[in-house]
């Protein structure tokens, strides 16, 4: 997990996650020593490292070592193209908005959910991407839509969008492990397709929703 910030996301993954047999939190890697997430590894006792230079290839990929599924959750610097290569199909970021509006470069935190209210959107989300060698474009894993409200400040849309964060990082980490290395991407909870959580509960993605 590649992490710059707080890491609620981190979390997220370490309590979703927990025992489970089908994936696990197995190291945690910063851009930056004061990343809050360095904490949270920390305290669910999973290593974690601080990049000296986050654009040298070759020290993130030790960093990253054998890990099946690289997932970037508010990690701000650019991922050199070696390690994109290497993590072809494995390497996901997790971004506020509903992609590709709102992405691009300089497109994070705050800035995203500033730029969705003053374009006046009724529909902002979370979007789960493969990340390749442009910002922001790689193909979709996974979106789930939010509602903005009129009234809406900074604040309570970045909220209701961390929420939903919260619970689709999960789902999709959960599945794509499941599924294994992939050839090509993966595009899941289109519609018509249905997804079998971890407790065994069916959800289904009507056609047109
Ligand atoms: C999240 O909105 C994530 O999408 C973005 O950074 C925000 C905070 O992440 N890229 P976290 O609390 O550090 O997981």
């Amino acid at each position: 997990m590649l992490v710059s910030g707080g890491g609620t996301n981190l979390q997220s993954l370490l309590d979703a996650l927990g025992d489970s047999p089908v994936a696990r939190v197995t190291r945690v890697v910063a851009s930056r020593p004061d990343a809050g997430a360095l904490e949270r590894a920390r305290r669910a006792g999973v290593p974690a490292a601080v990049l000296a230079d986050p654009a040298d290839a070759r020290e993130l990929l030790a960093a990253l070592g054998d890990a099946r599924l690289a997932v970037l959750a508010g990690y701000v610097k650019r991922v050199p193209p070696a390690v994109v290569a290497r993590f072809r199909w494995r390497l996901i970021n997790i971004h506020p908005a509903l992609l590709p509006a709102f992405g691009g470069p300089g497109m994070y935190g705050d800035r995203v959910h500033r730029a969705v209210l003053a374009s006046g959107a009724a529909v902002s989300g979370a979007t789960v991407h493969y990340v390749d060698e442009e910002y922001d474009r790689g193909p979709i894993v996974a979106q789930w839509p939010v509602p903005v409200h009129p009234g809406d400040t900074l604040e309570t849309l970045a909220a209701r969008v961390l929420e939903v964060e919260h619970r689709l990082l999960p789902l999709v980490v959960l599945e794509l492990a499941r599924r294994g290395a992939p050839e090509e991407p993966v595009r899941l909870f289109a519609a018509g397709s249905t997804f079998v959580t971890g407790d065994d509960v069916e959800i289904r993605f009507a056609q047109g929703s």
